[in-house]
This record gives C-alpha cells, sequence and structure tokens, in this order.
C-alpha cells in the first residue's frame, strides 16, 4: 500500500530533507584531492546529529556508515573508509537523514579536478534525467511517466540505466513502496496521488547496466567498471504539482 502523508507529515519529511540538503553542500566543499572518505562520513555524521536528527543509513541492515560515497565505476553503496579521494576521480554521495519520525533522501555527484569528458557528460546527464523525471511527474499522472523520461534523456546521450536498484517511497520508514524504476514506458503503474512521497534516483552507465556486489556486500559497482553516476532527490506530490523537498 502506498501510504499519503498528510500536510503536518510533509513539513516533518521537509525538515529532514533540509538537513539532508544542506549536508549536501558542505560535502560538495570537501571534496577535493586527499581527503580521505570517511573524514566527510564523519562530518556528516556530525552535522545531522547537531540539526537533532539520526543519519539514516547508520545501522540500515548492518550499514556501517552514515553516507554512501562512490567513486568511478562504483554505482551506490561505496563504504567510507581510507581511501583518499584523488584528482580526475567522479564521486557521489548519498544522505539520508531522519528527524521527528521522516526521512529524507538524496544523493549528489561531485566531479573532482581536471576529469576526463565522459565524467563530465554523465554527470551532467545524469542530473538532466532526474530533471527530466521530476518535470514528468504531474498529479493524477502515472509513475512509470517518470521512470521512462529518465530512461529515454539517459538513453539518448549513449548511457544505460541501471536495472538491478530504483528509487522509491519514503517516509516513516526509509524504503517505502512503490518502487521507482529509472526505466519504463509511459502510462503504466500507480497514479501519482498528491500527499506521495517519493525518492527519485537515477545510476546510470557509461556502459552495460549490468551490476555487481563486490565482496564487503555492500559496494555496488558497473560489471564492466566503466564510469557510474548518481542524482537523487525527494519529492512530494501535491494537488498544484511537484515540489522538491531536498533542495536547501
Ligand atoms: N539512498 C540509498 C537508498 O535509497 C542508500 C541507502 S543504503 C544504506 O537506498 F544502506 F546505505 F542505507
Ligand atoms: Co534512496
Amino acid at each position: 500500500m502506498i501510504e499519503l502523508k498528510s500536510k503536518t507529515e510533509l513539513e516533518k519529511i521537509g525538515e529532514s530533507c533540509r538537513i539532508v540538503a544542506a549536508a549536501l553542500k558542505m560535502v560538495e566543499e570537501m571534496v577535493r584531492p586527499g581527503i580521505e572518505t570517511r573524514e566527510i562520513d564523519q562530518r556528516v555524521r556530525e552535522f545531522i546529529k547537531k540539526e537533532d536528527a539520526t543519519p539514516s543509513f547508520l545501522g540500515y541492515r548492518g550499514y556501517p556508515a552514515s553516507t554512501c560515497i562512490s567513486i568511478n565505476e562504483v554505482i551506490v553503496h561505496g563504504i567510507p573508509g581510507k581511501r583518499r579521494i584523488k584528482d580526475g576521480d567522479l564521486v557521489s554521495v548519498d544522505i539520508g537523514a531522519y528527524k521527528n519520525g521522516f526521512h529524507g533522501d538524496a544523493a549528489r555527484t561531485f566531479l573532482v579536478g581536471d576529469v576526463s569528458d565522459e565524467k563530465k557528460r554523465i554527470t551532467k546527464v545524469v542530473k538532466e534525467s532526474l530533471e527530466r523525471g521530476i518535470a514528468a511527474a504531474k498529479p493524477y499522472g502515472r509513475l512509470s511517466d517518470v521512470s521512462a523520461a529518465i530512461q529515454k534523456h539517459a538513453e539518448k546521450h549513449g548511457f544505460s540505466v541501471v536495472r538491478d536498484l530504483v528509487g522509491h517511497g519514503i517516509g516513516r520508514n526509509m524504503h517505502e513502496e512503490p518502487q521507482v524504476p529509472n526505466y519504463g514506458t509511459p502510462g503504466n503503474g500507480p497514479v501519482l496521488q498528491p500527499g506521495m512521497v517519493l525518492a527519485v534516483e537515477p545510476m546510470i552507465n557509461a556502459g552495460t547496466f549490468e551490476t555487481e556486489t563486490l565482496e564487503d556486500g555492500w559496494t555496488i559497482v558497473t560489471a564492466d567498471r566503466r564510469v557510474s553516476a548518481h542524482w537523487e532527490n525527494t519529492i512530494a506530490i501535491t494537488e498544484n504539482g511537484v515540489a522538491v523537498l531536498t533542495v536547501n
């Protein structure tokens, strides 16, 4: 069942989402050559705590950190650690915050220093794909309108859309119904009802859409080890349109 949120519930989700957006803004300044990914994670954890929230990811199914930091061929769920960011890296950072009983979830991809044209293109296209997907979301429209718009834009630019991972409803739980695929044909799936809150999160690859999970049980990489990018916002469907909640 897809839960519809009340106005007061939407305000609470909005607060968690603003914290996530502010944390990502802080991270943008930190993503520089030489920094260890665990330093970024530590700062995010402190920031979320200072905002009287808790990191959604920490302890989720045993996940050991407050962020996912996914570099180059890592699609998502990279675990922060001693690895240092270096010039030329593409770095996707995913953050969730929980406050007043509700979660917010968002991700951005950052480019570090002198990066390849392919990395520049895939980062631009993943962001645009999410924008196209959100633009296709209309109250009383259908969920797959969003999915199809994302896929169309990504594939038009020669990138592939990951199938093994999808976006999701969000609220009292980080993952709620419905699943939000980044591929599909328009006009299908659930009707987008006012009060629905969705984490829309395209993951697109330079090569194959096939994935592999590393031995740590978390890190998901492209099967061909070519580069991948991720962008995520939490959005709310309202009577008048769509509100993007994970913005400053
Ligand atoms: N934002 C991601 C998601 O929507 C990350 C959660 S995975 C976690 O699934 F284990 F790190 F929490
Ligand atoms: Co998510």
